[in-house]
């Protein structure tokens, strides 16, 4: 029995060594695969070129971002750059409905729609929680599909700036995957 006790320990030793090794190497490859991609969204809240609209709320409520239950639809122009005029690659498009009673949590739900050459006809599935009055909000990332297909991982949005005149907003939106 004293004979063998030492070896069953190295066996053991072994084997741990061989599990850790093996979860190194699995998280490295998926660290290694793990991508980023930058977005700007173009919102704008008013005017003939809205890009968000209020469809529907509670009776006797105002409709707005800051009461509870209400129900917003988007269309977003989706560019690689800051620039308002920089050639569209898709469009953002989903509902946002205001999911908490003091108006603090928006539930979005949003599919990222690509046109350009590049991932045209492919999607990415972005939904979840946003605290809408924080800068850096993250939002997890679902699905996709096409180019995007079993797609996971999180989004954080953020306001770049809000030009109160035109109500336009510019989003910067950093995507990771898997
Ligand atoms: C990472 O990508 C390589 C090559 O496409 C693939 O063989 C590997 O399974 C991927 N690893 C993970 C964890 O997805
Ligand atoms: C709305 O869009 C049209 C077409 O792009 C443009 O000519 C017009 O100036 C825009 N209006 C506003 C208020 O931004
Ligand atoms: C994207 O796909 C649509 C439908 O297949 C096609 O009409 C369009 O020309 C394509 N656009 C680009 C930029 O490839
Ligand atoms: C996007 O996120 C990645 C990973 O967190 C970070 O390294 C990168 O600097 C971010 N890019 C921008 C423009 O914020």
């Amino acid at each position: 029995m004293a004979a063998i006790k030492p070896f069953s320990i190295t066996t053991l030793l072994l084997m741990i060594f061989i599990i850790t090794m093996t979860m190194i190497s699995q998280t490295s490859s998926k660290e290694s695969n793990q991508s980023n991609q930058v977005f700007y969204l173009h919102d704008v809240t008013n005017g003939p070129n809205a890009t968000v609209a209020q469809i529907v709320g509670i009776t006797g409520k105002v409709w707005s971002y800051n009461t509870f239950g209400t129900f917003i639809m988007v269309d977003d122009p989706i560019t690689l750059t800051p620039n308002q005029y920089a050639v569209q690659i898709g469009r953002a498009q989903g509902t946002i409905s205001v999911a908490s009673m003091d108006g603090s949590t928006v539930i979005i739900v949003l599919s990222f729609v690509f046109n350009n050459v590049q991932y045209n006809g492919s999607t990415l599935e972005l939904q979840g929680a946003s605290r809408q009055r924080e800068n850096y909000r993250e939002i997890s990332v679902v699905s996709g599909t096409g180019r995007f297909r079993f797609a996971k991982g999180y989004a954080v949005f953020e306001t770049v700036s809000y030009d109160p005149t035109t109500t336009r907003s510019l989003i910067r939106v950093n995507v990771t995957i898997n």
